[in-house]
């Protein structure tokens, strides 16, 4: 019997943890974003931190954004250490609109300029409706939806209404089909991708672009393990995706990086679906999603 043929694996290289990969290949012009400047929240870990160091890769100074600033300033020391560019780690709190806007005067005093904004801060874990409490979902919804706004409106108001930028939204795809266990996330999601349409037609005519990037099961990332992807992964769930596997963190950075860039200097009000065609056809197996809850704590 012939045997199948050995097909091209064209995802870029990642690691798992939080560092800078060794090596980098660029498939965009090493200086796309030369001397810009891009303010990431969320910055620090997963998804976040790797598209800080991949703008980086490409030029970019970045502000990294996010509650925990030990853990914003060990990456910051990672991603100039591996780049040689500048990354200022800053705290805020997206729920919190005055924690913001020091941070933005922050960056412009010592930046002077702020091209793009990255809003990747989330807050998730899997939870059936009737166990999720009041307080549970407004969290999410505060974090994911309110700090979306809260950070695009502080961008705007102070930089992006005179000086023009790109905005780039991180979402999910879990609302498209309405995942078990997910209707937090996916309500807050949702939403995000609503205010990505409206915030594109409305602030189109000062020169800021809004798009959003939708991932799907990241490896080495809170979020995949939050929800169940080395099970998913050890099962295999992942069959039933089309490109057959999860994606990497690096597929997420480059992904931004087009929408961010002047790669789509014609796109705004768009939603770039990243997932390996994983909402397609992927099962609602709320019995595996239900499993991985029973076997952790109830609080992640
Ligand atoms: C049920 C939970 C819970 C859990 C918290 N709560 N964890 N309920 N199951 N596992 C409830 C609490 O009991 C409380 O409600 C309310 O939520 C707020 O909890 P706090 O701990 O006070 O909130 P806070 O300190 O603000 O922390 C926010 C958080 C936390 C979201 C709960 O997990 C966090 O900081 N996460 C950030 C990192 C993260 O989540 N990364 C993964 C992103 S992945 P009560 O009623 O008791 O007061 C992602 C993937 C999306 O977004 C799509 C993937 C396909
Ligand atoms: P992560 O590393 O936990 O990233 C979330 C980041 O948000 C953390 O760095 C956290 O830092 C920050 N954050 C949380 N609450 C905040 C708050 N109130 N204010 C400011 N910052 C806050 O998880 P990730 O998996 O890489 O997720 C990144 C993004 O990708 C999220 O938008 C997520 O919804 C999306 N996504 C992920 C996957 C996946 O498979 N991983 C799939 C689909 C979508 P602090 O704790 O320091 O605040």
């Amino acid at each position: 019997m012939a045997e199948k043929p050995q097909l091209v694996n064209n995802s870029p290289e990642d690691i798992q943890t939080d560092d800078c990969m060794s090596t980098y290949t660029h498939i965009y012009s090493p200086d796309l974003l030369i001397d810009q400047v891009a303010f990431i929240t969320g910055g620090g870990s997963g998804i976040g931190f790797r598209i800080a160091e991949v703008f980086m890769r490409h030029g970019c100074d970045t502000v990294i954004a996010s509650r925990n600033l030990e853990k914003l300033t060990e990456a910051a020391k990672k991603l100039t250490g591996a780049t040689g560019r500048r990354c200022l780690p800053t705290v805020m709190d997206v729920r919190l609109p005055e924690t913001i806007s020091s941070a933005v005067e922050k960056t412009l005093k010592e930046f002077g300029r702020i091209d793009i904004l990255i809003n990747n801060a989330a807050g998730n874990f899997l939870c059936p409706a009737t166990s999720l409490s009041f307080n549970a979902f407004k969290t999410v919804m505060e974090i994911d939806t309110m700090g979306t706004f809260n950070t695009s409106k502080v961008m705007y108001d102070k930089w992006f209404k005179d000086h023009g930028g790109s905005i780039v939204n991180i979402s999910a795809t879990l609302g498209f089909r309405g995942q078990a266990l997910q209707v937090h996330a996916g309500s807050a999601k949702a939403a995000n991708d609503a205010m990505t349409r409206h915030l594109a037609v409305e602030w189109g005519p000062s020169g800021v672009r809004v798009n959003t990037v939708a991932p799907g099961p990241i490896s080495g990332t809170e979020g995949y393990s939050r929800l169940g992807g080395t099970h998913a992964e050890t099962a295999g769930a992942f069959r039933s995706i089309p490109l057959q596997r999860a994606g990497n963190k690096t597929e997420m950075a480059h992904s931004v990086l087009f929408l961010a860039s002047r790669a789509a200097s014609y796109v705004t009000g768009s939603l770039l679906v990243a997932d390996g065609g994983a909402w397609l056809t992927s099962a609602n197996d709320v019995e595996r999603l239900l499993c991985i809850l029973s076997s952790r704590s109830a609080k992640l």
